[in-house]
């Protein structure tokens, strides 16, 4: 059996958007046939700027969303009609982590209350159990036991998260969908609960799906990365491999606009011009609009993805990029 826990084939998503009264609804492709695979164990981070279709990518792999069209596979199971009987073992099996724990905290309720509650909805364990579990959870986020009784709005940001995560876990899922998961808070608290991600990681096997538009921060965490640009996946392969060698002008411009560790210089590739709006895409590569080395044949001709490098590139001149980075 394989231990793949989520598996994407060209999932795609359109909404229809209206346009004045007399008007037919546009299409918006959010999300544009993208691939991937995580297992047991593994992080894939999906970066991109602001409206490449991250968030939505996210809520269709938590089953918040149906996909447009596309499949998509989570523990060996068809989520996108899920048979009546596999829906409740699906919703155990993925969690989330949003950007904002404290729009999902109820104010009204007390951490010990909020972290129980799934607990109450799909197990038949007794109080004092569920007690216990949530107990044990708190502590392997790093919560205090008088945490136990107080309200979220007592709580940092950083802590905030601890309990979210908390909630994300009691349910022992494989997967958790993390959806900028730090971009709220403060550097230092980031590294934190990216650290604190890390250690579930390694003793639950989790998978992750971790979401954010800065590669930097997912730069620790990642396995593999995907990067998206306008609702397609442009770059994506193993985490080494693309900080290394960039091949698509997007990625290189993403890593060339976050700092480096080892405080290097970086060749300065900076983006001109405004994200295209998703309505109306570019004709041929989609990011011809913005690419510094863009010709007539890539506004005439959309790049297939193809694998150079040991990864995946949607670029008609991705190999000249990798013979320039080896020369
Ligand atoms: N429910 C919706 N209806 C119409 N358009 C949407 C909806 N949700 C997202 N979009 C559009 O889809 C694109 C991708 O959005 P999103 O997934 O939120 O991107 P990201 O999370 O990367 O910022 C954007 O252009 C956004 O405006
Ligand atoms: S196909 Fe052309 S426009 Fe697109 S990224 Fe490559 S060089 Fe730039
Ligand atoms: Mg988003």
């Amino acid at each position: 059996m394989s231990d793949l826990v989520i598996e994407a084939r060209e999932l795609t998503q359109i909404y229809p958007v209206k346009q004045g009264l007399f008007r037919a609804p546009a299409q918006l492709q959010a999300v544009n046939k993208v691939s991937f695979s995580v297992a047991a164990g593994r992080t894939l981070a999906i970066v991109g700027e602001s409206g490449c279709g991250k968030s939505t990518l996210a809520r269709m792999a938590t089953l918040i969303e149906k996909p447009t069209s596309g499949a998509l596979t989570i523990d060996g199971r068809d989520a996108v009609n899920p048979p009546d009987d596999q829906r409740r073992h699906l919703r155990r099996t993925v969690q989330f982590v949003f950007q904002n724990p404290y729009g999902s905290l109820n104010p009204r309720k007390k951490v010990g209350t909020i972290l129980e509650q799934p607990l109450v909805i799909n197990t038949k364990l007794s109080k004092a159990e569920r007690e216990e579990k949530v107990r044990a959870i708190m502590a392997k986020v790093g919560l205090r036991p008088e945490h136990y009784n107080r309200y979220p709005h007592m709580f940092s940001g950083g802590q905030r998260q601890r309990i979210a995560i908390a909630r994300a876990l009691i349910l022992s899922p494989k997967l958790v969908v993390a959806d900028e998961p730090v971009s709220a808070l403060d550097i230092s608290i980031q590294a934190q609960v990216l650290n604190l991600l890390a250690d579930l990681q390694e003793e639950l096997k989790l998978a992750y799906l971790f979401i954010s538009h800065d590669l930097g921060v997912v730069r620790h965490i990642a396995h593999d990365v995907l990067v998206m640009y306008l609702g397609n996946a442009i770059e994506h392969g193993p985490k080494e491999a693309i900080y290394a060698r960039p091949l698509h002008p997007y990625t290189q411009a993403l890593l060339a606009s976050t700092p480096r560790v080892d405080g290097g210089k970086r060749e300065r590739m900076i983006l001109r011009g405004e994200l295209p709006s998703p309505l109306n895409p570019p004709k041929g590569c989609v990011f011809s609009t913005r690419c510094p080395f863009v010709t007539d044949r890539c506004r005439a001709e959309r790049p297939e993805k193809r694998e150079i490098d040991g990864r995946l590139v949607a670029c008609h001149y991705a190999e000249d990029f990798l013979a320039k980075a080896a020369a």
